[in-house]
């Protein structure tokens, strides 16, 4: 029987301050360049990730219940095929539901989940290592898409990477070839990336999860403007900007962004925005691929896919990739 420990002690929290640096500056840099830009990362303050989280639940979001879907249908296969004895590194581990699944079929001697939200984490974290009496959990508060520190006790273990949600497709195919790079690297050789993956459709099912018909997604896109008002003392006016998702088939992309409605000059500090009639902010992109498409992107890499698992209707797939030499 493993040994029993107080949830106090297997619980840790590491703080690597992904938002210290100065949020003005850099949303200042992103609006200053043509297109103007917002990262990603500003649209999970408290409320936002709340707003995700309704996200995730909603019909016209596919993508959350049918990732679900596929792990629960394949969680004894999943596991049989992981190391032993791994710990889990989840990149964006939000509410950490979707791992749980996978911690109890594949039984993870550690879990680390590294978040961008510090509430999140905490809860979540906590949670975990309150629900499995046999598991630490070291939460890492930190920006996955940097090249981050990880507690360096993870030496001596094999590595299996998690990267649910399609949060990959949130990079462009460089930046991912670049964080599929970074991963293996993280991994070693007898470790495994277990990620989930978006996969082209029709482009009407791909914009409706992200245009849902109550609004939600639109809450949840223009928060981001609320939550730079609060952290910087910029003065959007939420009102005026609209949400915008357009798919283009050709390239499997869908470009999210915020639409200014009128003319406006918008604050930020001291430095003045101006913004015109129906220019665009872009927030994020979601590229969607087909299996051949990820994984001649992974193999740019040095990455190779071991295992595939899709649901019936082909929506999205969980892909396990080792490095090519092991
Ligand atoms: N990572 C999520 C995705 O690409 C983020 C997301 C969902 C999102 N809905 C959105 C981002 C709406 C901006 C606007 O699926």
């Amino acid at each position: 029987m493993p040994e029993e420990k107080e949830t106090a002690s297997r619980f840790r929290f590491v703080d690597l301050h992904p938002q210290a640096q100065d949020v003005r500056a850099d949303v200042l840099a992103g609006l200053s360049t043509t297109p103007k830009r917002i990262p990603p990362k500003y649209f999970y303050d408290r409320r936002g990730s709340e707003l995700f989280e309704q996200i995730c639940r909603l019909p016209e979001y596919y993508l959350t219940r049918t990732e679900f879907k596929i792990l629960k249908g394949n969680k004894q296969e999943i596991a049989a095929a992981l190391p032993r004895r791994c710990w889990f590194i989840e990149f964006g581990s939000g509410s950490s539901r979707k791992v749980e699944l996978l911690i109890e079929s594949c039984d993870p001697m550690a879990y680390v989940p590294i978040d961008i939200s510090a509430s999140q984490l905490r809860g979540s974290g906590t949670r975990l290592a309150e629900r499995y009496r046999d598991l630490d959990v070291f939460a890492v508060h930190g920006d996955y898409t940097q090249p981050s520190s990880l507690p360096d006790n993870l030496l001596g273990y094999p590595r299996v990477a998690y990267f649910p949600g399609s949060s990959i497709g949130n990079f462009t195919h460089d930046e991912a070839r670049e964080f599929l790079l970074r991963t293996k690297h993280l991994i070693g050789h007898d470790g495994r990336l277990l990620v989930g993956v978006d996969k082209r459709k029709s482009p009407d099912l791909i914009e409706a999860a992200y245009y849902d018909a109550d609004g939600v997604t639109s809450d949840f896109s223009l928060n981001v403007l609320k939550h730079l008002n609060d952290r910087t003392g910029a003065n959007f006016a939420v009102d005026k900007f609209a949400h915008r998702a357009k798919y283009s088939e050709a390239d499997g992309h869908l470009a999210m962004h915020l639409r200014s409605l009128e003319r406006q000059v918008v604050l930020v500090g001291n430095e003045t925005i101006s913004i015109a009639k129906g220019e665009l902010i872009h927030t994020e992109d979601s590229f969607k691929y087909s299996f051949d498409e990820f994984e001649k992107l992974a193999a740019t890499s040095g990455l190779t896919c071991t295992h595939r698992w899709t649901d019936n209707e082909n929506l999205f797939m969980v892909l396990l990739l080792k490095p090519e030499s092991a």
